[in-house]
């Protein structure tokens, strides 16, 4: 396992990203335990991104269970269908909100948060949990962050198949 992230100085975001996919797979691919793997990840994401809050979701006996994650103290279930995080596994894709107070049915975990990303993990067919990452700004996240983000999520889903 690699112990350290390298990341390029004074880099822009889109060099960020590619430095740190290849470092992410080297990092879970040799571990079989997944729940190694997401904590690891979620603490790469949030300290080499600066994201107020990053974590995963599993599904267990068909709601959404708090996983491995770093930032505040957040709602440990969340039903299919509910929130950002509910509504991506339910609709199986990928939902960046702008505005989290503008999302029908948004849960409020903290206050602070303003806008999010959320990443369905989905393997042979199945949703096994959600890639959540929230921002205190509003507006914080593009298509850019959202593409990175499903590549993070291909990553764990592959090494969970091969382990
Ligand atoms: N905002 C999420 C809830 C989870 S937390 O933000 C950590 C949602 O509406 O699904």
């Amino acid at each position: 396992m690699a112990e350290e992230i390298f990341l390029p100085e004074n880099a822009d975001k889109t060099a960020i990203y590619a430095e740190l996919l290849p470092q992410i797979k080297a990092l879970v691919s040799d571990e079989p335990d997944m729940v190694a793997n997401l904590a690891n990840v979620a603490a790469v994401l949030k300290y080499s991104l600066g994201y107020f809050w990053v974590g995963f979701y599993l599904m267990k006996e068909g709601e959404l269970v708090l996983g491995p994650f770093q930032g505040p103290l957040a709602c440990t279930r969340i039903a299919l269908g509910r929130g950002v995080c509910g509504t991506a596994a339910a609709d199986r894709r990928t939902i960046l909100v702008p505005d989290v107070e503008a999302f029908p049915g948004h849960i409020a975990c903290s206050s602070l948060s303003r806008s999010e990303v959320v990443v369905p993990l989905i393997d042979a067919d199945q949703v096994w949990g959600v890639l959540d990452v929230d921002s205190d700004q509003l507006d914080d996240f593009e298509e850019e962050d959202a593409r990175f983000l499903e590549a993070v999520v291909a990553i764990l889903t592959e090494a969970r198949r091969a382990n």
